[in-house]
Order: structure tokens, then sequence, then C-alpha cells
């Protein structure tokens, strides 16, 4: 049976320094934002536990890997790790002490199994949406042998059971609003990691985005595997859409940015396109996942809109906002895909111009159509294709990041630099910025002249200037 937040005892906004039996967690995430935003919500459920964040895995008491299952290699990356973790283990229970070996996220929502399998001493296994019931969870470890295994889709949505932030989440910070997906592109493990799409009430985001502005955070990310489609209840009860929760958040006093991520073209609404033209908060900048430029391909791979199409959407997006930059996703080598349909990709990245992009090369994914599909591409085209697709995304995002220097623009400041005297923030299309500046400017947005651009990330150096014209990058 689940227990609730006070059968476990536990306060909302509660921390560690109320309970004089601390112990360290050490968390791992892979994956998308979704995930980093999960591990910090993990830490959160285990906080009034005790439990502190750890930066090392060896003197931890218990330690989650946090999974992303989206491509082969990731999911790899797991196993691997956990052969590692499994000597720390023992190590530590040599020495009398118990080290809680936890396996989170896709990887486990999807192998759960297998992970049982292949790494009996792994404690608990669980999915992205049980994770409030974390404190139940280690309980159970603590008494039983062998793994607790949560990976259901529960009836209630965690986001009512987890307590408030137990840490600042930093200037910038990842609000998930929008959870799973209906869509069921040929190639994805989403829906089925994830599950069925489902979007938090309004009130509770903005509830949850004034904490984070209390905490010093002043740009949001909001999130959802595919955050356009948010439709949560409204504060009239009626379901919103995601143009109105950026209108409603950027009303709350402290919030300099909001952004974004992840979008699906079909999602792409006239009042979302409006908002990008009326909120000057909202960044000029937008992740847009195109995957293919190749409508043969489009429609193989289940994405329910043409290239012409996609190009239309960003036409408006640069009628309403001309200093809107762009980014997208693509895959190289889905089942099917020819010589032309990959020209088209290129014809169609030549046409919009990136700011930046990535690309992968198709990883078959058990459990979805395309994995059983004929016409595999072979490997070596795949390896062909994804170099000539990278040549000619660096050279945009090269061109787009040159096209800064010289310009003054806003940066918003989050963190110090490597180096000594050095402040980190983002330009409003999301390159990182370093510069020579005083801590103080953390937290701040102000305006700098960019110096120098590098491949992923810009130079910038002060103005004694309060305002001087800004544009877009080329
Ligand atoms: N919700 C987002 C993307 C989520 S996954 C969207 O709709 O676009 C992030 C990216 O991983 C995808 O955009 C896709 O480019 C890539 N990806 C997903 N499954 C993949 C697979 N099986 N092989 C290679 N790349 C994949
Ligand atoms: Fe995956 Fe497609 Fe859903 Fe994006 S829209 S999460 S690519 S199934
Ligand atoms: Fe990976 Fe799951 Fe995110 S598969 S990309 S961690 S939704």
């Amino acid at each position: 049976m689940l227990r609730t937040r006070d059968d476990l005892g536990m306060r909302p906004g509660a921390t560690s320094m109320t309970v004089a039996n601390t112990r360290r967690l050490h968390m791992i995430t892979w994956g998308c934002q979704m995930n980093v935003y999960d591990s910090g919500r993990m830490a959160d459920v285990l906080a009034p536990l005790g439990y502190v964040p750890t930066a090392t895995p060896d003197d931890a008491d218990m330690v989650i890997l946090n999974t992303c299952h989206i491509r082969d290699r990731a999911a790899e990356k797991v196993f691997s790790e956990l052969g590692r973790l499994r000597v720390m283990k023992q190590a530590r229970e040599a020495q009398g002490h118990r080290m809680i070996l936890a396996v989170a996220g896709c990887v486990a929502q999807a192998e759960g199994a297998e992970i049982v399998a292949r790494a009996p001493y792994v404690d608990i296994v669980l999915g992205p949406q049980t994770y409030h019931r974390l404190p139940e969870m280690v309980a159970r470890a603590a008494r039983a042998g062998g793994t607790v295994i949560e990976t259901d889709f529960p009836a209630e949505q965690k986001f009512d059971f987890l307590p408030e932030a137990s840490a600042p989440r930093g200037v910038s910070a990842f609000l998930t609003v929008q959870e799973g997906c209906d869509k069921f592109c040929s190639f994805c493990v989403v829906p089925y990691t994830r599950g069925a799409e489902a979007s938090r009430p309004e009130a509770a985001v903005l509830a949850e985005a004034r904490r984070l502005v209390a905490q010093g955070t002043r740009e949001i990310t909001l999130l959802g595997q595919n955050v356009n489609a948010w439709h949560g209840e409204g504060t009239k009860g009626k379901p919103s859409n995601l143009g109105h929760l950026i209108r409603e958040l950027a009303e709350i006093p402290g919030i300099l940015r909001i952004r974004y991520t992840t979008s699906h073209p079909r999602d792409m609404d006239d009042d979302l396109i409006a908002a990008h033209a009326e909120i000057p908060a909202l960044m000029p900048f937008l992740h847009l996942p195109v995957q293919s430029g190749s409508d043969r391909m489009l429609e193989a791979m289940n994405r329910r809109h043409t290239a012409a199409e996609y190009l239309a959407i960003i036409g408006r997006l640069r009628a309403v906002r001309p200093d809107i930059a762009l980014s997208s996703d693509f895959i190289v080598g889905h089942p099917g895909e020819t010589d032309a349909d990959f020209q088209a990709t290129l014809e169609l990245i030549r046409a919009v111009g990136y700011a930046q992009a990535f690309s992968f090369k198709y990883s078959a994914r058990p459990g979805t159509p395309a994995a059983g599909a004929a016409l595999q591409v072979p490997e070596a085209v795949k390896d062909q294709r994804i170099q000539e697709i990278q040549v000619l995304l660096r050279s945009q995002t090269t061109r787009f990041n040159g096209g800064c220097v010289g310009l003054e623009i806003p940066v918003l400041f989050t963190h110090h630099g490597r180096y000594d005297g050095q402040v980190v923030g983002r330009a409003p299309w999301l390159q990182p910025v370093h510069m020579i500046g005083a801590s103080t400017l953390i937290g701040t947005e102000i305006r700098v002249r960019i110096v120098e651009a590098h491949t992923n990330s810009l130079a910038a150096m002060q103005i004694p200037t309060p305002f001087i014209e800004e544009r877009a990058c080329a």
C-alpha cells in the first residue's frame, strides 16, 4: 500500500538539517533535461530522510543512476557504470556500511527485468513516474533482500506527492510542466518509458515558479517531452495552453527569462507563436525538432507533418520575432532512408539556417515500430551521412556565433567560470557566455559586448554604456 507523506513523517520543505542522522546521496544523471529535473526532485524526496548530496560514490549511503533509454549507447552506459559501482558497494559492505544502489529513469522503466537479471545486486529499480514513493522503497530495500521494483504508471500524479525543493535550483532552473507522449514516432521509446501525455495544472506550475524565484532563480525553462502540447487545467478550471501559461509566468516579479523545450511542430499553435512577439521575457530561441527534411521519411517516422509545413511554422515565427534563433534534432539512417531523402534533409537545413542542432544515427530501440522495419540502413551509410550532416550543422553554428561578435547583448549570469574572476551566463540565443567580472553579477542580466566566438560559446567584456541597440546574430 502506498503511504502518504504524513505516514512517513515528511514535512513539505523539510531539509536534511532537521535530521540528526545524515546520510550521503550520490546521483548520476543521463539523458534529457527532464531527467535533470527529476534528479533534483528525487533529492527533495530523500532530503527529509536525512540524505544530503555527495560528489563521489565511494562514501555514499545511496547511489541513484537516473538513466536514459533513447539510444542503444545511452542504455549500455548504465550496465558498465553498474559494474563499477558493484565493486564499491562490496568494498563498503566489507567495512560494515550499506550502500543502497538504485536505478531510476527510462532504462529502469524499459528494462527493469534485465537489470535484475544482469545486476541482481541492485536494490531498487524505479520508473520515472514512481519516485515520489522512494522513501517507502528505501524502507523496503533496508528490510528485505532482493530488488524492490516499482515501474508501474500509478494513477496518482507524482507531482501531488513531492515535497518542496530542499535546495535552491540556481539562477537558471528547469520546471517540468508536461510529461509523457502520445505521438508514437516510429523510432522513439519515450511514449513507452514515460507513459501517456499528462499536463500539470497551471496553479501548481505557477506556485513552483514562485518558489524558485524566491530562492534566487531568474530564468525558468519549462520542460515536457512535448511541452507545447501542455494543456493543464487553467485557473478557471478549463484546459489552458502554453502561450497562456507563459504570459502568466511573465507576470511573476523576478522572472527575467522564460524558455520551453522540447516542442513538436504539430503543437506550435497561433497563441504560442504570438507569445514570441508579445512577451519580452520569452527568449528568442526555439528548439523545434524536425528529424528529417524528406516527406517520405517524415511519414515513415509518423511525425504527422511535412517539410513545407515545418518551414511555414519557421516563417511565421520569424515574421513575428525576426531575431529568433532555431535549433533542431535530426536522425540519419532511419529505416528506408535513401540518399535522396538524406539530400532533402540537407536542403531543409540550408533553407532554415540553424543556430545549433543535434544529429543522431538512427538506433533501433526494442519495441518501437521502426526497429522491426525492413530496409534498415547499413552502419557505414549512417556513418557517412552523420559526418556530412554534422559538417553542415557545425558550419551554421560557427556562422551564427561568429555573427554575434561585436554585438552588445543582454546576458544573464548564472555561475562562476573555470578560471579565477570569470563569470558565465547565457546569451538570449542560449550560447554560454564567458566574461571576467565580479561575482555580484551572478543572478543579474546586463548588456555586454561579445568579443570572441568559439565553437560552442562566446566570450564577452563588460561595457559601461547602459543601452545600445540590439540586433540578432547573422
Ligand atoms: N520530444 C522530442 C524529442 C525527444 S528524444 C521530439 O518530439 O522531437 C530527443 C531526440 O533523440 C529526438 O528528437 C531524436 O532526434 C533523437 N532520437 C530519439 N529516438 C532515437 C533513436 N531511436 N535513434 C536515434 N535518435 C533518436
Ligand atoms: Fe518521441 Fe516523437 Fe514523442 Fe518526441 S514526439 S517524445 S520523438 S514519440
Ligand atoms: Fe532519455 Fe527518457 Fe529523456 S529516454 S531522453 S531520459 S525521456
